[in-house]
């Protein structure tokens, strides 16, 4: 039997916003909090390879990324935080899983699929245009990823639900090649729909839309952006709908359950855009300033945040190392 063991990866593809607090950020923190047991958390740097091919953006982006999470409460001494790169074994098993994999499996693979689709559409000669090995093969990583560490149960969007099938599949595949019982079978969890998050312009908070509230720009800033946030032309005193309010849609999220009740009311009798603008930057600033104060000590202080990460690879090696060591010996190498 393998212990319950909750991993995520989180991917340094782009400064983390407003919508990544809400959709990834807490929640994530939150089912942690609810456990005795350490979690695992990566920085998945190799994954973000396929797209950010900067080496300066790299470094940055990872930073930021692990910066990120520590500033909302990622407790180190608690649970294991590391960089994906820092964990070599993981690059050995990806090799091995490779070798059990069936080429049709990731033939059928979202992310792929998607890609094939887009060449397609633009109706040039070649479907695998731009597509990488790195991008075709990207679901063998991920479950290196989670098996490395004999992840079982794995908190992930939606939109990665079928790659962790696919982890499944591979573990399945393996044991019944290798032995069974070797590695565990890993289990996606779905968080609670928390709807989208729409940015500044109603659309979904997305870097790609340039609609994001940035989580830690300084007050001035925060307060411009949050001035920018899209409304309608009614007048103070006309009363409005706060589910068809942006400012409001996102208020709720940082308000207590008391202020956004409260705000509500506010909204139905008519609060003007000003001082509603004004009031979401009040929540939004409130929740942000210990965040924003302890990213910029940590950004401004990289070999402390190396070390932290360095010390969770560490921590995650106790458990690759002897991983590894019994998946050669059961493919007899
Ligand atoms: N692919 C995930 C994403 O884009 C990140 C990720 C990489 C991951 N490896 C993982 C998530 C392993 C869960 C488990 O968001």
């Amino acid at each position: 039997m393998h212990p319950s063991r909750l991993l995520t990866g989180i991917k340094p593809s782009g400064t983390p916003h407003v919508g990544n607090l809400i959709g990834a950020i807490r929640p994530g923190l939150t089912l942690t909090a609810q456990r005795e047991e350490p979690a695992y958390y990566f920085v998945a740097d190799y994954h973000a390879l396929t797209v950010i091919q900067d080496p300066g953006e790299m470094t940055r982006l990872i930073r930021e990324v692990a910066a990120s999470w520590l500033a909302f409460g990622l407790d180190p001494e608690k649970d294991v935080f590391y960089r994906q790169s820092a964990v070599p074994e993981t690059f050995e098993l990806a090799w091995v899983f490779a070798c059990v994999c069936g080429k049709g499996l990731m033939n059928r693979a979202h992310a792929y699929k998607a890609a094939v689709a887009e060449n397609e559409a633009k109706g040039g000669s070649d479907p695998d245009a731009g597509i990488s090995m790195g991008l075709f093969s990207y679901p063998v990583l991920m479950a290196a990823d989670i098996l490395v560490v004999a992840g079982t149960e794995v908190p992930v969007g939606q939109d990665q639900k079928q790659h962790v099938e696919i982890a499944r599949d591979i573990a399945v595949r393996f044991n019944a090649t290798f032995g069974e019982g070797i590695l565990p079978i890993p289990t996606p969890i779905i968080g609670e729909d928390t709807g989208v998050l729409p940015g500044i312009d109603g659309r979904k908070m997305s870097k790609s839309y340039g609609n994001v509230i940035p989580l830690f720009a300084p007050e001035d800033q925060l307060r411009k952006v949050v001035y920018r946030i899209k409304t309608d032309s009614s007048a103070p005193g006309e009363p409005k709908n706060p589910d068809e309010t942006l400012l409001f849609q996102i208020y709720r999220h940082f308000g207590t359950a008391e202020q956004t009740a409260e705000m509500r009311k506010e909204y139905e009798n008519g609060i003007g855009w000003k001082d509603a603008k004004d009031a979401l930057f009040d929540v939004l600033n409130a929740a942000l300033a210990e965040p924003r104060r302890r990213y910029d000590e940590l950004m401004q202080d990289p070999a402390t945040l190396d070390g932290i990460l360095d010390a969770g690879a560490e921590r995650a090696r106790a458990i690759t190392k002897p991983l590894l060591a019994e998946v050669r010996r059961a493919v007899g190498i």
